[in-house]
């Protein structure tokens, strides 16, 4: 097994099960072309967050970490015309590359990007929101885990991206700040009975990664 065949498997699986979206390819060349870096969500892990938000009726999505919009675009695509999204990013010029493809895909009226570093920003934010998507820098995933807790309620949904990192989640000793957030937002999780929670190794066109799945309870 090996990237190629994982990329291949993607394609493969996007061709059958992700229906074409002018405004969300445009995304992806654009962003390629702007020399943005190519790490938003996969298409189908960008449909997977689309059925996940369908699946939870979801109303009031937060996005921690937008790039230039494609996540937030998908996810939007499951809104209801009075729901909303909010999404948090640091960078102004990811910023405004996401705010043309979020008019470009007609979901500009549902989503509201936030400028600053969202640990700066989340303080101001009221919840409680039906999905959180924590897709930002992975060293302060267990502070954006602490915030989404305040904002959710009893079924609210959390994922968090990017938790395994080729297998490196499990060095207990590593000096990697993104595999120390990962492992101590994963030690939060265990210690926190509000919670139930799952996570799951992916292949594909990004690699071996995987995502967190965290359901609130109370
Ligand atoms: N969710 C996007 C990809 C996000 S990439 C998608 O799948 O399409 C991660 C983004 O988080 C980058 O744009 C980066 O600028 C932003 N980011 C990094 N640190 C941040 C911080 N402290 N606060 C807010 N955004 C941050
Ligand atoms: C990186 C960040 C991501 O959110 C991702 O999905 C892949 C890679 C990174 O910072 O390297
Ligand atoms: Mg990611």
């Amino acid at each position: 097994m090996s990237q190629d065949t994982w990329t291949a498997v993607d394609d493969y699986l996007t061709r059958c099960l992700v229906q074409p979206d002018a405004a969300l390819d445009a995304v992806l060349t654009e962003s390629a072309a702007a020399g943005l870096p190519a790490i938003a969500v996969s298409p189908p892990l960008g449909k997977w967050l689309h059925l996940l938000a369908r699946i939870q009726n979801a109303r009031r999505i937060l996005e921690i970490g937008t790039l230039a919009g494609y996540s937030a675009i998908w996810m939007a695509r499951a809104l209801p015309p009075d729901g909303r999204l909010i999404t948090l990013e640091s960078e102004s010029a990811h910023a405004e590359h996401a705010r043309a493809n979020l008019v470009r895909a007609n979901v500009a009226d549902r989503v509201e990007i936030r400028v600053g570093l969202a640990l700066d920003l989340l303080p101001q934010i009221d919840g409680p929101f039906d999905l959180i998507f924590i897709d930002a820098d992975k060293a302060s995933i267990p502070d954006y885990f602490r915030h989404s807790m305040r904002l959710s309620r009893p079924g609210s949904v959390i994922v968090v991206d990017n938790v395994i990192r080729e297998g490196a989640v499990i060095d207990e000793a590593s000096h990697d700040e993104s595999v120390i957030g990962v492992r101590r937002f994963h030690e939060l999780v265990a210690n926190e009975p509000r919670v139930s929670a799952t996570a799951m190794q992916t292949v594909g066109v990004k690699g071996y990664d995987g995502f967190t799945l965290v359901v609130v309870l109370s």
